[in-house]
C-alpha cells in the first residue's frame, strides 16, 4: 500500500473548545467530515492530503494519518501488534524516529514506557527487514509515530505534523502568559474576524492575536513559516508536490489589507517582542505597534474588531488592581470604540463583570487547563450599523 495515494482515516486533534472552528476549516478545505469528539475532528484522505491540512489549518494541533487499530491488553500485545506493521515502507532506516502517545490503560502508569515499547517494536521490525534501524529520541525532527491507547484498543498513526501545529515557527519571544497561536486563530474566528475592517489589539503581549489576525486577513497559510513537518521524513515524501503547494499558497496571499491593524501594550519589552514575532511571520509592515496604557490606543475611524486578552489573575496580576483595569476596559470599549465589534478573552468571569457592558455572546474556550470565555459586545453607539464582515 502506498500511503501517499491511499485514502484512510485522518484524525485532526485540537484543544477543547476549538472543534466548531476546526470543523469549519476542514470542510472549507473540501474534506468530508467523518466524525468529531471533544478534541478532534475526523476526516479521510491520503498522506499527500495531509500536506495541505498541515499547511492550511489554523486551529488544529496534529494531523494524524491512521495506520492500524490493534487489540492490546498490555505491553506485550502492543509490541506484537506494532511489529506486524510494515514500518520499512514508511520510515527510513537511516533516519530519525520519535514515538508519542496518549494512554489510558490500567496496565500502564508511565506513558514513556509505551513510547519505548512502541519504538522498540518499530526498530526491531526494521532491523529484521532492512538490517539497519533509525536513531530514535524525543526531538520531533524526523518521522513521528503516534499511539493512542484507550482500554484494549490501540490506534497507531503517522503523526504528519511532528511538532504541534500551534508552533508556527514565528514566535521566538513569548513574554508572559502568551496565547497559543492556534487558540488565537480560533478566538479571532469566533469573534467574526474576516480581515475586512480594522483590527485593534490593546494589551497585545507577544502579539499573537495581532499576528494571527494579520495572517488571516492576508490569507497567508499558517504553515508557510515552518521548516519541518513530520510528513517530510516519511519514505516517498513528494517534495515537488509540497513545493507546488507552497507556491500556490504564496500566490493566494494578499499583498495589502483593506483596513489597519493596531497592537499596543504597556510593556515596551512586550511591544518589542511582538514586533519581532510579526517580522518573523512576515507581517510587521501590516501592524502599527506602540507602547502605552491601553486607553491611549489609536482606534482608526471606521469599523472592525477591537480585541483584548487582559491579564486575568490566574497567572499574572492582582484581583483588586485587575478589577479597576477591567472597569477602565469597559469605559474604553464604550467611549472609544463605537462602530466596532468588541471582544474580550478572559479566564476570570468575576473580573469580566467589571467591564459593565452587556455581552451579546459568551463563547467557551480553554487556555491550557483554564476555562475561559470569549465575550462579544456590539459597540454600535446610537444607531446600529450593518455588519461589514469583521
Ligand atoms: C495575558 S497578556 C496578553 C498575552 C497575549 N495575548 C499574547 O499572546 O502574548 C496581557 C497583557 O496586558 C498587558 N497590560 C496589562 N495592563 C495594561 C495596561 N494598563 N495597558 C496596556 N497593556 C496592559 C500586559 O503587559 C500583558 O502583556
Amino acid at each position: 500500500m502506498n500511503p501517499w495515494k491511499t485514502s484512510r482515516r485522518i484524525v485532526l486533534t485540537c484543544a477543547r473548545g476549538m472543534v466548531p472552528f476546526l470543523l469549519t476549516e476542514t470542510a472549507g478545505l473540501g474534506f468530508a467530515i467523518r466524525g468529531e469528539t471533544e478534541t478532534a475532528v475526523e476526516t479521510e484522505g491520503s498522506l499527500t492530503d495531509s500536506l495541505r491540512l498541515n499547511l492550511r489549518l489554523r486551529t488544529a494541533h496534529r494531523v494524524l494519518y491512521h495506520l492500524a487499530t490493534l487489540e492490546a491488553d498490555g505491553p506485550g500485545s502492543l509490541y506484537g501488534g506494532i511489529t506486524d506493521l510494515p514500518w520499512e515502507e514508511y520510515i527510513h532506516e537511516d533516519g530519525y524516529l520519535t514515538v508519542t502517545c496518549t494512554v489510558n490503560n490500567p496496565t500502564i502508569n508511565d506513558s514513556r514506557f509505551v513510547n519505548m515499547k512502541a519504538k522498540d517494536a518499530i526498530v526491531d521490525r526494521m532491523t529484521a527487514r532492512r538490517g539497519r534501524r533509525p536513531d530514535s529520541g524525543p526531538e520531533r525532527t524526523g518521522a513521528v509515530v503516534h499511539v493512542h491507547w484507550q482500554g484494549n484498543r490501540a490506534e497507531v498513526f503517522l503523526h504528519t505534523s511532528g511538532e504541534p501545529l500551534s508552533r508556527r515557527g514565528y514566535r521566538q519571544i513569548p513574554m508572559a502568559a502568551p496565547m497559543q497561536e492556534t487558540l488565537a486563530a480560533g478566538v479571532l474566528m469566533a469573534a467574526g474576524w474576516k480581515g475586512e475592517g480594522n483590527l485593534v489589539n490593546p494589551m497585545c503581549g507577544s502579539g499573537t492575536l495581532a499576528v494571527e489576525g494579520a495572517l488571516m486577513a492576508l490569507n497567508r497559510a499558517p504553515g508557510l513559516h515552518r521548516e519541518h513537518f513530520g510528513f517530510m521524513s516519511v519514505r516517498g515524501f513528494p517534495e515537488k508536490e509540497w513545493d507546488a503547494l507552497l507556491r500556490q499558497a504564496r500566490k493566494e496571499g494578499r499583498r495589502s489589507l483593506p483596513g489597519r491593524i493596531v497592537a499596543t501594550d504597556i510593556e515596551r519589552e512586550a511591544v518589542a517582542a511582538a514586533r519581532l514575532n510579526a517580522r518573523r511571520a512576515g507581517v510587521e509592515e501590516h501592524i502599527s505597534f506602540s507602547a502605552g496604557d491601553f486607553m491611549r490606543t489609536e482606534v482608526p475611524p471606521g469599523d472592525g474588531l477591537v480585541i483584548f486578552n487582559p491579564p486575568y489573575g490566574e497567572r499574572l496580576g492582582d484581583q483588586a488592581v485587575l478589577g479597576e483595569l477591567y472597569g477602565r476596559l469597559g469605559d474604553f470599549l464604550k467611549k472609544s470604540c463605537q462602530g466596532y465589534a468588541g471582544a474580550v478573552f478572559t479566564g476570570n468571569l468575576a473580573l469580566a463583570k467589571r467591564i459593565g457592558l452587556r455581552t451579546n455572546r459568551r463563547i467557551p474556550f480553554f487556555n491550557g487547563d483554564i476555562e475561559c470565555r470569549l465575550l462579544l459586545y456590539d459597540l454600535y453607539g446610537g444607531s446600529r450599523k450593518p455588519d461589514r464582515g469583521v
